[in-house]
């Protein structure tokens, strides 16, 4: 499959290899345009789709990982062609239907899509030049992708309400501090250390892996009471696999685990 906004490779030395997607619209500080939304969806279900592929990788460039939705685009748009064509409902969360860990690695300018699109990954790796921000209200619109949603849940109201309302951008180091930014390494660190932690993971069983991503995701939408019965269930139902037996008995035995299930 060749794309024309995004680049595809696999990575890594394991069994199981990462998918790296990386959003390629460098003049345009890779602005989320519709072709480029396209593609990112279909390349996220190829990689959902390959048994060979554990962890996916999304970044950008080192001056933006998406500074935004792309404004010349969407200016011409009034509300009826905006409600009839769907803008950012048609092909905004392809991202949501993905099983496997979408690692967000973030360097640059992550602002409005931008940062709607990282925080729709699982976690979120950011270089220390990372800059975060939901700038929209200065265009006269509002968040289209689940940034007064999303933006609450991760860095509690007061910020968000900052952040939505005056359009400031927050640095790395106070998204960390906040709880948006998993953790923040040197940015010529990156990609290495997102490939890192997606090779982790990797080695993993996969049946745990998907179950922790869905159950995590469980806790932001439904009661506590209801997230705590179906991890029970899928905690009892993994003591019916081999990788269980496995890894409890590499670890008795002092042996690294070989898990099979992938
Ligand atoms: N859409 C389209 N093009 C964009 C863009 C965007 N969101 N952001 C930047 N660009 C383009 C610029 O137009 C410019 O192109 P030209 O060289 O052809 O003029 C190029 O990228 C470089 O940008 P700047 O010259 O502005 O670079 P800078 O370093 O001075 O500033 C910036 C960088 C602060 C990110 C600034 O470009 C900016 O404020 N961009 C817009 C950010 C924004 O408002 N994002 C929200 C979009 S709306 C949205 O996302 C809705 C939603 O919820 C889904």
């Amino acid at each position: 499959m060749s794309y024309e906004c995004i680049l595809t490779e696999l990575r890594g030395s394991g069994e199981r290899k990462t998918g790296l997607i990386t959003l390629n619209r460098p003049k345009q500080l890779n602005a989320l345009n519709d072709q480029l939304m396209d593609e990112l969806g279909q390349a996220l279900l190829a990689f959902d789709a390959d048994d060979g592929v554990g962890c996916i990788v999304l970044t950008g460039s080192e001056r933006a990982f998406a500074a935004g939705a792309d404004i010349p685009t969407m200016a011409p748009h009034d509300f009826m062609s905006a409600f009839k064509t769907g803008l950012i409902s048609k092909n905004w969360e392809t991202i949501l239907q993905v099983r496997k860990p979408v690692i967000a690695a973030v360097g640059g300018f992550a602002l409005g899509g931008g940062c709607e699109l990282a925080m729709m990954c699982d976690f979120i790796i950011a270089a220390d030049s990372a800059k975060f921000g939901q700038p929209e209200i200065k265009l006269g619109i509002i968040p289209g992708a689940g940034g007064t949603q999303r933006l609450p849940r991760a860095v509690g109201k007061s910020k968000a309400m900052d952040l939505l309302l005056t359009a400031r951008m927050m640095d790395a180091a106070e998204a960390e501090s906040a709880g948006l930014v998993a953790r923040v390494v040197p940015a010529d660190k990156l990609l290495d250390e997102a490939l890192a932690a997606a090779e982790t993971i990797n080695g993993f069983s996969a049946p745990s892996v998907a179950l922790i991503k869905e159950l995590v995701h469980q806790a932001f939408q439904g009661p506590l009471s209801d997230g705590v019965k179906i991890e029970r269930r899928y905690f009892h139902a993994l003591f019916g696999t081999a990788d269980q037996r496995e890894g409890m008995d590499a670890f008795m035995n002092k042996r690294k685990p070989e898990f099979k299930h992938r």
